[in-house]
């Protein structure tokens, strides 16, 4: 086993550490971390990948992101460890910003920006799009999305995750339903950046045309005519065998 402290301090912004506990077998990776700003904080616990779960400190509770057919399990106390780390940030983050002032800030605007479906896109079927930014730090990035040019409300996100080369990745998520000719876009903003990354989703062109009426018609009349010639066969088989 063995254990990495990540530790990056900033001038201004956001005093993160990371600590990647990775068991000597390599059969599973969990990774905790604990981030502040001045306006912000984050407690994050994950598993292989994924969130398990996260502090949200306006509801006041643990929040557990997994699908409710899953039992989660529930960890006492938790909670109020993640507020404990907060006040241990904070004051972590004054001193740094006393012993390190004027230390360059370290900003990199997101590497990539991915916008998809959470299904196979049918017409009038409920669907997530997904925007998927990543490569960025500090953390986070704010992501806002719009259909056919208006605003649209409603989008979830994730809390940061720590990528293992130090930036993050943030999820966003916004329930829809595809129909032909809309266009959605999601567009992300981060402190790197001077004007916000759009990545656009043009229904028309990703969607899958319902298979609809056109190879049940096809098959319809392919099966009539067939039908129509076994009558005529069968009307002059008879003729003939009458005439002789
Ligand atoms: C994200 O949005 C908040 C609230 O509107 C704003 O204060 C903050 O500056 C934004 N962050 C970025 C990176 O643009």
């Amino acid at each position: 086993e063995w254990k990495e402290l990540l530790m990056k301090m900033k001038e201004l912004l956001l005093f993160l550490s990371c600590v990647l506990c990775v068991f000597a077998d390599a059969l599973h990776s969990d990774i905790s971390t604990v981030g502040c700003s001045d306006s912000d904080g984050e407690y994050m616990y994950g598993l292989d990948g994924e969130e398990k779960w996260y502090a949200d400190f306006n509801k006041k509770e643990m929040i557990y992101p997994q699908p409710p057919f899953m039992d989660h399990g529930t960890y006492p106390g938790a909670y109020e460890q993640a507020v404990a780390n907060q006040q241990v940030c904070k004051t972590n983050l004054q001193t740094a910003r006393k012993v390190m002032k004027d230390f360059p800030l370290e900003q990199d605007a997101p590497s990539a920006v991915m916008i998809y479906t959470r299904d196979e896109v049918e017409f009038g079927e409920k669907n997530y799009l997904i925007c998927y930014v990543t490569g960025f730090y500090p953390a986070p990035v704010n992501v806002s999305w719009t259909k056919n040019g208006q605003k649209v409300t409603g989008s979830s996100i994730n809390v940061p995750y720590p990528n293992k080369d130090g930036t993050f990745t943030q999820i966003s998520r916004l329930d829809f339903t595809p129909q032909q000719g809309d266009v959605y876009s999601c567009a992300v903003q981060h402190l790197a950046l001077t004007e916000p990354l759009t990545k656009i989703y043009d229904v028309q062109a990703s969607g899958q045309s319902d298979p609809g009426v056109g190879p049940s018609v096809f098959c319809g009349v392919g099966l009539t005519v067939g039908l129509l010639g076994v009558a005529a066969g069968t009307f002059f088989l008879i003729k003939g065998n009458e005439c002789s």
